[in-house]
């Protein structure tokens, strides 16, 4: 089969030297890359800025911005479908609405940042890029876990959410292990323990199989 799989944090530049982003890492991601690869998938990676060293994968793509991971998301959706996507990604939400040209000189006491949302790509692919096939997302949350990503599995039309606990700092973000629910669009719900990304993104590769 093949797996279109995002990962990464995006960059929202507010001028030439700075951005907004957030504390992903990639390792979650990344992991799944190698677990589909590792069961004899095939793997196009769309990955924000990390420090990791890049998977084997058919096609690599490297991003920084949300707007980036929409269009090249959207162009693989209507050039080259996958059977299943897995949009693990850490996108930024909003982006700065006037990212300056010249860095932004620190002659005033305070700075106020008017801020737009950034494109919904995982919102888009049902909705906008027409993808018929399975699609999985995560659902980052600090509290309400299981309602939050049952609310955002429905608003995104996936098929399975990934309900992951970004409020503790031995999981989640930027560490080498995680702890999920997974939640099926039937409403049933699979807890998973503790385990590396590796173990873990084995797994859930194993359930796209089904
Ligand atoms: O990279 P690591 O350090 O290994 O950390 C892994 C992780 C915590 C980033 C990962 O496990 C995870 O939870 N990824 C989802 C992060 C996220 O942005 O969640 P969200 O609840 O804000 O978004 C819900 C879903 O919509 C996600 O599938 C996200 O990729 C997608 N999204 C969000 C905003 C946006 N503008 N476009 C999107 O496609």
């Amino acid at each position: 089969m093949n797996f279109l799989i995002t990962a990464g944090p995006t960059r929202e530049p507010l001028d030439p030297v700075r951005y907004l982003s957030n504390r992903s890492s990639g390792k979650m991601g990344y992991a799944l890359a190698e677990a589909a690869l590792e069961l004899g998938h095939a793997v196009t990676l769309i990955s924000g800025p990390v420090a990791l060293k890049a998977p084997d994968v058919a096609v690599l793509h490297r991003i920084e911005t949300a707007q980036q991971m929409w269009e090249t998301m959207q162009h693989l959706i209507a050039t080259a479908p996958p059977d299943i996507a897995i949009c693990t990604a850490a996108v930024a939400d909003y982006r700065p609405k006037f990212p300056q040209f010249q860095k932004i000189k620190k002659d005033t006491e305070a700075l106020t940042l008017e801020l737009e949302r950034t494109p919904d790509i995982l919102g888009s692919m049902r909705s906008l890029f027409g993808y018929k096939g399975l699609l999985i997302g995560f659902a980052a949350e600090t509290e309400n876990f299981i309602p939050n990503a049952q609310s955002k599995l429905q608003r995104k039309g996936c098929d399975l959410i990934i309900a992951n606990d970004v409020s503790r700092t031995d999981i989640g973000f930027d560490s080498e292990s995680n702890q999920v629910t997974l939640c099926y669009a039937d409403g049933r719900l699979e807890e998973l323990p503790k385990l590396s990304k590796r173990e873990l993104a084995i797994i859930i590769i194993q359930r796209c199989q089904k």
